[in-house]
């Protein structure tokens, strides 16, 4: 009926398609995803929550009747099971004691954790914005930080990695009521067991790991899991490493209980302070053809393929970053240990993040600008690119193919440099690139 949607749908389709998608938080979802997300279940309010009570992590199915009703609305006989499913497999995935399977995005999982456990005023101790931190990590701009007081921690620049005694230092003065590990641009793999042991002198402090981009890598075994070194609380995106809808999850450890009675304000019962600050307390109706599809997409990360999935992944990323590196990028933090990877494009070319992302667009490379730590550019303009292997993981790109991209970025960072217009060597390199990209269809069109 509507063919200006339509067309445009089919456009992106094939933008997608042709091209080869390196910005580090996307991916390409399953045709199962893709389906679930296009059911019946938008049609369905499910205020509320299922019971719990049957809930058995070593069930996939757990169907208990139950005279308690955490429901709003008539008509969840299979909304309830749905929701079920998808928390019973977040659990297992995740080794958590609860899921909160609600969230409608990363950023409200985490604005839903710091409602459930903060006072207006009480401190975060999380990583700055600009060091690699998350918007939703204290920056200015957003409402958490005009509600909470948040101190910021940085990255040691010699090493790239976090600067642990900041954080112990800063964890000390300001005495947080949550130590927040997470990041949107971060190369090293965090020592939780080291965060754990700072949090632990400090009274009721909640430590929380937003793991929104490597949470498929925790789930394919290749990173390790905050919640096996005594975090309380770990958020995540559905939608980047772990290949599911665009959503939000919050997986937490203690004790599950009725959410519709407020429970004491402690980290015990954190599962259920989380529960009631999703839903009432910052959500309405949760979106059940989206909560089908996360539940869909824990179940491909627990094949035995999703594990072989996420060791690719970082394989393609060292191999990209050391084929980058030979060819004169310089990188943040020197390399990487997950899916990320950061280029400081002023000190290798001379060319702003920007300049250099639209001109990699033009033939068929996707990635984004992004600010290096303790960046002196304008924001819009920032010194690097960002950049990362899910997605072209995910179509099954291997070592080989990513020597290939490294060619294709010097050659276009050699163009940008020299200020030249090359419109030959440009329609060149997008049809290579889309040669590659076709023989690697989305896995929803396979
Ligand atoms: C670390 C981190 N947290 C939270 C978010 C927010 O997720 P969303 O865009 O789904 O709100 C992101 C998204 O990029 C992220 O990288």
């Amino acid at each position: 009926m509507d063919k200006k949607i339509f067309d445009l749908i089919s456009a992106e389709e094939q933008r997608q398609s042709e091209g080869l998608e390196l910005i580090p938080s996307e991916n390409c979802v399953s045709r199962g995803v893709l389906d679930a997300m296009g059911s019946v279940f938008t049609n369905k309010y499910s205020e509320g929550y299922p019971n719990f009570a049957g809930l058995d992590k070593d069930d996939d199915y757990v169907v208990v009747a139950t005279s308690e009703d955490y429901r709003y609305y008539g008509g969840q006989q299979n909304t309830d099971k749905v929701e079920r499913l998808a928390i019973a497999r977040a659990r297992r995935l995740f080794h958590a004691d609860h899921a909160n399977v609600q969230p409608h995005s990363g950023a409200q999982a985490n604005n839903a954790v710091y409602n459930a456990w903060l006072e207006p005023g009480d401190t975060v101790l999380g990583m700055d914005l600009a060091q690699g931190g998350h918007l939703t990590h204290g920056a200015k701009v957003t409402q958490s930080a005009q509600i909470y007081n948040f101190v910021s921690y940085g990255t040691d620049p010699k090493t790239g990695d976090l600067d642990y005694e900041d954080i112990e230092a800063k964890a000390k003065k300001y005495r947080p009521k949550i130590i927040l590990v997470g990041y949107s641009a971060f190369m090293k793999v965090p020592d939780f067991a080291r965060i754990a042991k700072i949090a632990k002198d400090i009274p009721d402090c909640l430590l929380m790991a937003d793991m929104a981009h490597v949470a498929g890598l925790i789930a394919g075994g290749v990173h390790p899991n905050p919640l096996d070194f005594g975090f309380n609380v770990m958020t995540t995106t559905t939608h980047k490493t772990l290949r599911g809808p665009r959503g939000g999850l919050i997986l937490t450890k203690g004790k599950v209980s009725n959410p519709l009675k407020k429970p004491e304000h402690t980290l015990e019962n954190i599962p259920t302070l989380i529960d009631r600050s999703v839903f009432p307390g910052t959500q309405g109706g949760p979106l059940m053809h989206v909560i089908a599809a996360k539940a869909v997409a824990f179940y491909e990360a627990e094949q035995p393929e999703f594990k072989e999935y996420a060791k690719n992944i970082v394989k393609n990323a060292k191999v990209l970053a050391d084929a980058l590196k030979e060819r004169g990028f310089k990188l943040v933090g020197d390399g990487t240990d997950n899916h990320l990877i950061l280029v400081d494009m002023m000190a290798s070319f001379k060319v702003d993040g920007k300049t250099y992302e639209r001109a990699l667009d033009k033939i068929g490379l996707t990635l984004n600008a992004n600010a290096i730590p303790n960046d002196t550019m304008p924001r819009f303009t920032p010194s690097g690119v960002r950049l990362g292997t899910p997605a072209i993981t995910s179509r099954g790109l291997n070592e080989k193919d990513m020597v290939k991209i490294a060619d294709w970025m010097e050659t276009i960072a050699k163009i940008c440099a020299e200020k030249r217009q090359d419109g030959v060597t440009e329609g060149r390199l997008r049809e290579e690139v889309r040669k590659m990209a076709l023989a690697h269809p989305l896995p929803s069109a396979r």
